[in-house]
């Protein structure tokens, strides 16, 4: 089989089938704007209530696309809401997803690398060989999370942000092992699906993170160390720092889990950076299990 604009000397050709396992906040954006793009996709989850949300979800932020881009024609809008809702399949079947024929799967499951690696583990010998396997991971090690693979040439990260469809930025992470063929694939494929893709080396929290997970961090600490009210500090960085949200407001947006098990991770990594030292109202807020937007209540309440 001949893959498009393959050149002897290169196997580059570009994403056609996706598989995006993980149905949750980042999963289904990121199957939304892949398959507005064109795209055949498969929207995996071990969850099949998950699936349902996940597919209501991607309808309702669909349309608030289409209302964008088509406001004088409802028509035109529609037709795109629908077309892009097709592109779409949901699944709970991963390996059989896989098995099947895909040329990208791209991971949106929980922060932990145990997981991680039993799910790369599960589709490894059962996918084709020129797929490509890609982490959407906040903090953890892509190499790392590569390693029970045999394919760390044909594996790299793509971090999304949240929320997926708006916001413009994807990181794309090289490992030592990620060839050329795939790290130029993946960077076509984040132009195709709309964003501006920036390389990464494979280093804690890529960029953004690197800088963003620390600030959210002191921001919390400062509320400890009862400087300023949670509230205060969110009003002075949006009105004072010209930030879309407040670093609490952001911290809800985002999930208090991931957040946390960011830092935790980190900690144990890394003990002596003061930077990544656990956050006990953190700590706290997931103990109770008030994590932010997703679940109602977080530093603020939602119901
Ligand atoms: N799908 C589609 N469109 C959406 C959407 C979604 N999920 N959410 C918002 N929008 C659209 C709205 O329709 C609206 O469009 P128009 O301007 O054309 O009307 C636009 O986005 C703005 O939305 P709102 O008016 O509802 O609200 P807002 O102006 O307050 O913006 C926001 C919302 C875009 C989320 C903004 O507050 C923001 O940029 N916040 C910061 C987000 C951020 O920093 N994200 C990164 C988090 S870190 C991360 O993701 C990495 C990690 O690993 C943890
Ligand atoms: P989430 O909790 O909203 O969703 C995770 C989903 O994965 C759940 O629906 C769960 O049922 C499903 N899942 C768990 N194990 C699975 C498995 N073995 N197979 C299939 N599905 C499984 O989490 P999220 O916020 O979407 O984060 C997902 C990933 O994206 C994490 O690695 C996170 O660090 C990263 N990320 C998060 C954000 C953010 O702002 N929340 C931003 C960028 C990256």
């Amino acid at each position: 089989l001949s893959r498009g604009l393959a050149s002897s000397a290169s196997s580059f050709a570009p994403i056609k089938h996706v598989t995006v396992v993980g149905g949750g906040l980042m999963g289904s954006g990121i199957a939304q704007v892949a398959a507005q793009s064109g795209h055949e996709v498969v929207l995996v989850d071990i969850n099949e209530k998950v699936l349902e949300k996940s597919k209501a979800a991607i309808q309702k932020n669909l349309s608030r696309v289409a209302k964008k881009q088509f406001k004088d024609d409802a028509a035109k809008g529609d037709e795109f809401v629908n077309k892009s809702l097709n592109n779409i399949k949901l699944s709970t079947d991963l390996p059989s997803t896989v098995k099947n024929g895909t040329d990208l799967v791209v991971e949106a499951i929980v922060e932990k690398i145990e997981v991680k690696h039993k799910l790369f583990s599960s589709i490894d010998d059962v996918a084709p060989q020129h797929t490509i396997f890609a982490t959407n991971t906040s903090s953890l090690s892509v190499t790392e999370i590569a390693s029970v693979t045999k394919r760390k040439d044909r594996f790299g990260g793509l971090h999304f942000f949240n929320p997926v469809p708006v916001m413009k930025l994807l990181e794309v992470i090289r490992t030592k092992d990620t060839s050329d063929d795939t790290y130029t694939t993946l960077m076509a494929w984040g132009k195709a699906v709309g964003k501006t893709a920036i390389t990464c080396k494979d280093t804690p929290g890529f960029v953004v993170n690197r800088l963003l997970v620390p600030q959210l961090a002191e921001a919390i600490r400062m509320m400890e160390r009862g400087d300023a009210s949670f509230q205060d500090i969110d009003i002075a960085m949006k009105l004072g720092a010209g930030h879309p949200m407040g670093p609490f407001e952001l911290a809800d947006y985002v999930g208090h889990d991931t957040t946390n098990s960011i830092i935790e991770g980190w900690h144990q990594k890394y003990p002596d950076n003061p930077l990544f030292e656990p956050v006990k109202a953190l700590q706290k807020l997931v103990k109770e299990g008030k994590l932010g937007v997703k679940a109602g209540e977080g530093f603020y309440n939602y119901k």
